[in-house]
């Protein structure tokens, strides 16, 4: 009785409504059915834990979901204009924060054709139920947290057309549940741990568009028959496990391929020439891959092509573009990562919708052709390329460029006065190349746009120019290793977005730029210069890594000296992220830059290292081999996130401070070649992470402090300490001071594998650590880029986030 009663009121209810409707001819009708709107509630009280607030949609609105107001009216709901049923809920954005219950209000929509429930924060496994949600036409719960098998329930699923699941931790075999779902247009299970096999044979998918299994672990042979569905538009075989030389079998005239992504595999052989069938293919990335050969002309007589990715390949031989048709729409080549060889070939010029080229890490050589400087992204490190065409100069106006790398090559001569005309340049790295001369003072209007400048390894002279006026963009500069003098130019002043400033190894001979102290500078690295005078700290609030070693800076440094590094006091480690999918959660640096790989060499460990990236979390202070005199301050103790401490080779006297026990994070510790005196304080024994240590060449005395770490160390560590005692276990011998007779037999073979500090330091430094998630940057600015260009991003796995 009770059912039958609710249904007729709500006839009644509807009816009131239609009559409103034709009085009013309001489009936005009270349509709501109230067991629709109750299971509706019902679903959003399942989530207790939610953060309504917490979505980056600008439309959001959680507080609409309310009883007071009609249900077909509620955010992300929309109802069937006569029955009022509701027959699509889409949450994106939205934190539910808790798993879907079986018996979910959910459930009782049976009328859904469209669920999305996007980057809800969801977890635990998929009910079964949506079994029970028969007119299902649209499924998205991707980019959420969700384990466990795919329900074969969903599998079966007759009206379902578009089966979105990417960005979860779900499972499953995928030739078992989704065997019959051959009515789909869209299936994307990327990002998941579905089951290593083969994919089965799917030419019964008659109406598939997209199909994307990327993220997985699929393995087998390049599934060709794919390739004979008439309607695919879409596919995405990459990050899998597949092998062996692709074929697409006969191309049909009608193929609508517009997007193949074959990246990240094992895909070895030539590219077949049946490619160019593919009459409307747009993109085409085969990155990362085993594919040789020489170089593939045929695809670039393709007339659609916008996209090709081929790096990180084994092709091989000259570049040669055959016959470019004037139509050719190829608006981003990545060849990086090959083993090309010879020049560019002018007719590359006939690409005329070209903006991105990449073709660094090859071996090609000689004039780099003119017109690619109308490019916005050009590419070029890691070559032989010595000079530029001379229609450099042409377009100059017209100059679109946004990134222009040229490291790594064989370029000499004075810096390119035309560069200076870019000005829209963000990014600019000559470094590693035999540039001389003069810095020209036409930089200054360069620096207005550029976020980082790379001079390093060149052998730039004389004075810098005071080009950073108007350089507040600059976020970092690196100038090392070159020969530049004089003062550091006053106008850096101006650049308030600096976060890394690198002069290392020139002949710059100034006072210490305190007057940089205002900006928000995390890297200042002076090494090897010849600053002079005392070292001056009023602000720098923000530093991480410092590194003013091998200069003339003298003086005392007062007790407080370090109260005011706020940065390294508060930094302490962060815990590494848990989601595989996401990414690590340590930030390289730069944080604003995407792609820089600003190399930069810093004693680590007492091994020179050369750092790709530096990790976000590392902090270090380098002030050794100077004239520092007087006691190391006391407050070098509050660095409580200092992983690196170096003061050697100075004239610091009298005690270590008992402080530096309070540096739990402090990996390496340098206070060698001083005259400092005392006891080496017994709690540094107690720091577990302090793995490297040099306390020689100076006058220390007593027992070194007990604790594993200490007990690690060479002998060459404490030499030349001569009232240092209780150093039989590392030295083998007893100390010439001490007067207490030694056991023979305690004496250490010289073959002992004492572990090695230098060793230790290779194996554990960052550098190492730090090169894994370069190529992730690299790719995501690489799309960040494209989507500005065509408005669409290449990763259908970030959609979501533009919405
Ligand atoms: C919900 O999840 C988001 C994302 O993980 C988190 O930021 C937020 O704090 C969570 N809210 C609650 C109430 O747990
Ligand atoms: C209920 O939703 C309506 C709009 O749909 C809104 O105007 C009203 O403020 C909401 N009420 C509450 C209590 O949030
Ligand atoms: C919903 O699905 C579950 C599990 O598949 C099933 O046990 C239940 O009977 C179904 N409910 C309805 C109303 O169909
Ligand atoms: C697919 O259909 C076949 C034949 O009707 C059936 O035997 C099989 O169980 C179905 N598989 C699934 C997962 O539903
Ligand atoms: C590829 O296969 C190898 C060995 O079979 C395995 O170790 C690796 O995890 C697989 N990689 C992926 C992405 O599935
Ligand atoms: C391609 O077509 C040829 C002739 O039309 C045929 O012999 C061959 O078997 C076909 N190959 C595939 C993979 O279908
Ligand atoms: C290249 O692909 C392999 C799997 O084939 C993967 O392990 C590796 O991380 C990829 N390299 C890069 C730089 O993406
Ligand atoms: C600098 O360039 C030379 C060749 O020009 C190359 O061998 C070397 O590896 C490069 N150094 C760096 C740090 O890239
Ligand atoms: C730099 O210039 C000096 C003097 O002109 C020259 O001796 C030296 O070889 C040059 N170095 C490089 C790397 O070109
Ligand atoms: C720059 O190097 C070239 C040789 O590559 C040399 O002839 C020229 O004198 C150098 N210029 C300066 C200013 O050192
Ligand atoms: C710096 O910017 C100011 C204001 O935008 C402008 O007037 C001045 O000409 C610029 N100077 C240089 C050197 O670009
Ligand atoms: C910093 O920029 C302002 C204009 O924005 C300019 O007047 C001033 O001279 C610049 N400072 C230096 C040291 O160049």
């Amino acid at each position: 009785m009770i059912p039958c009663q609710f249904y007729c009121f709500s006839g009644i209810v509807i009816t009131l409504y239609i009559l409103v409707l034709h009085t009013f001819a309001s489009p936005t009708v009270h349509l709501c059915r109230h067991d629709q709107r109750d299971a509706l509630l019902e679903f959003i009280h399942e989530f207790p834990k939610a953060d309504m607030k917490s979505s980056s949609n600008d439309d959001y609105d959680m507080s609409s979901w309310n009883k007071s107001s009609d249900c077909c009216s509620w955010w992300g709901i929309t109802c069937d204009a006569e029955s009022g049923q509701v027959i699509s809920l889409e949450l994106i954005n939205v934190a539910l924060n808790n798993s879907l219950k079986s018996n979910s209000g959910l459930f009782k929509l049976p009328y859904l054709q469209t669920l999305i429930l996007s980057n809800c924060n969801l977890y635990g496994e998929i009910p079964s139920s949506f079994g029970n949600l028969s007119h299902l036409i649209q499924l998205h719960i991707s980019v959420n947290k969700l384990v466990g098998q795919v329900p074969v329930s969903i599998g079966i699923l007759t009206q379902l057309r578009d089966l979105t699941l990417y960005g979860n931790k779900l499972s499953g075999k995928f030739s078992v549940l989704f065997a019959n779902s051959t009515q789909l247009f869209t299936l994307d299970l990327s990002y998941n741990y579905f089951e290593p096999e083969p994919l089965p044979d799917m030419s019964r998918f008659h109406s598939l568009k997209i199909f994307e299994v990327s993220g997985n672990s699929f393995f087998g042979s390049f599934p060709t028959y794919l390739f004979t569905i008439p309607s695919l538009e879409w596919v995405n075989l990459g990050e899998n496990n597949f092998t062996g030389p692709i074929d697409f079998g006969n191309v049909s005239l009608f193929s609508r391929l517009q997007f193949l992504y074959l990246a990240d595999n094992k895909f070895d052989g030539r590219i077949p020439e049946s490619i160019s069938k593919f009459l409307t293919l747009k993109e085409l990335d085969l990155h990362n891959n085993s594919f040789s050969g020489p170089f593939p002309t045929t695809l670039f007589t393709m007339p659609s092509l916008q996209w090709a990715d081929l790096a990180r390949n084994q092709f091989e031989g000259t570049i040669d573009f055959g016959n470019i048709l004037s139509s050719s729409n190829l608006g981003v080549l990545d060849l990086s990562d090959n083993k090309f060889d010879g020049q560019i070939p002018e007719s590359i010029s006939k690409f005329l919708k070209l903006a991105e080229l990449d073709l660094s890490n090859n071996k090609l050589e000689g004039k780099v052709p003119g017109c690619l400087l109308r490019l916005e992204s050009l590419k070029l490190s890691h070559n032989s390329f010595s000079s530029f065409g001379k229609s450099s100069q042409v377009m100059m106006d017209q100059a679109q460029m946004r990134e222009l790398r040229l490291d790594s090559n064989s370029f000499h001569g004075p810096f390119p006065h035309w560069i200076c005309k870019l000005g829209l340049l963000d990014f600019l790295d000559l470094s590693n190349n035999s540039f001389n001369g003069s810095v020209p003072p036409c930089v200054r209007s360069l620096a207005v746009s550029l976020r980082v400048l790379n001079l390093r390894n060149n052998n730039f002279s004389g004075i810098f120019p005071d080009v950073f006026v108007n350089a507040s963009r600059l976020m970092e500069l690196d100038v090392s290793r070159n020969r530049l003098e004089g003062k550091l130019p006053k106008s850096l002043i101006n650049c308030t977005n600096m976060e890394l400033l690198n002069v290392e190894g020139n002949k710059f001979k100034d006072t210490f730029p305190s007057w940089l102290g205002s900006l928000q500078l995390q890297i200042l690295i002076l090494r090897s210069n010849q600053f002079y005078g005392p070292l001056i700290f009023t602000e720098f609030q923000t530093l991480k890594v410092i590194d003013v070693s091998h200069n003339d800076f003298s003086g005392t440094l007062p007790t407080f000296y370090f109260s005011n590094w706020l940065e390294m006091i508060q930094r302490n480690t962060l815990s590494p992220d848990d989601d595989p999918y996401m990414g690590s959660n340590l930030v390289y640096f730069p944080r604003g830059f995407g792609s820089y790989t600003s190399s930069m060499e810093i004693v680590h460990k007492g091994v020179e290292t050369e750092f790709e990236k530096i990790r976000e979390d590392y902090t270090s202070i380098d002030f050794s081999s100077n004239m520092f005199e007087g006691k190391i301050p006391e407050s070098t103790g509050l660095l409580k996130g200092l992983r690196y401490l170096n003061l050697s080779n100075n004239a610091f006297t009298s005690n270590i401070p008992q402080s530096l026990a309070y540096l739990t994070n402090l990996e390496s510790l340098d206070v060698s070649k001083n005259h400092l005196s005392g006891q080496i304080p017994p709690d540094l024994g107690e720091l577990f992470s302090l793995s490297t240590m040099n306390f020689a060449h100076n006058n220390l005395q007593g027992p070194i402090p007990q604790g594993t770490q200490f007990h690690r160390q060479n002998c060459s560590s404490f030499m030349d300490n001569p009232k240092l005692s209780n150093l039989e276990d590392l030295c083998g011998k007893p100390h010439d001071s001490d007067d207490t007779p030694q056991e023979p037999e305690e004496v250490l073979e010289p073959e002992e594998p004492v572990i090695n500090w230098i060793a230790a330091a290779i194996a554990y430094g960052p550098g190492v650590f730090c090169g894994l998630v370069i190529g992730h940057i690299f790719v995501s600015h690489k799309h960040e880029w494209f989507m500005e260009k065509f408005g669409r991003k290449k990763s259908r796995a970030v959609i979501i986030s533009v919405r």
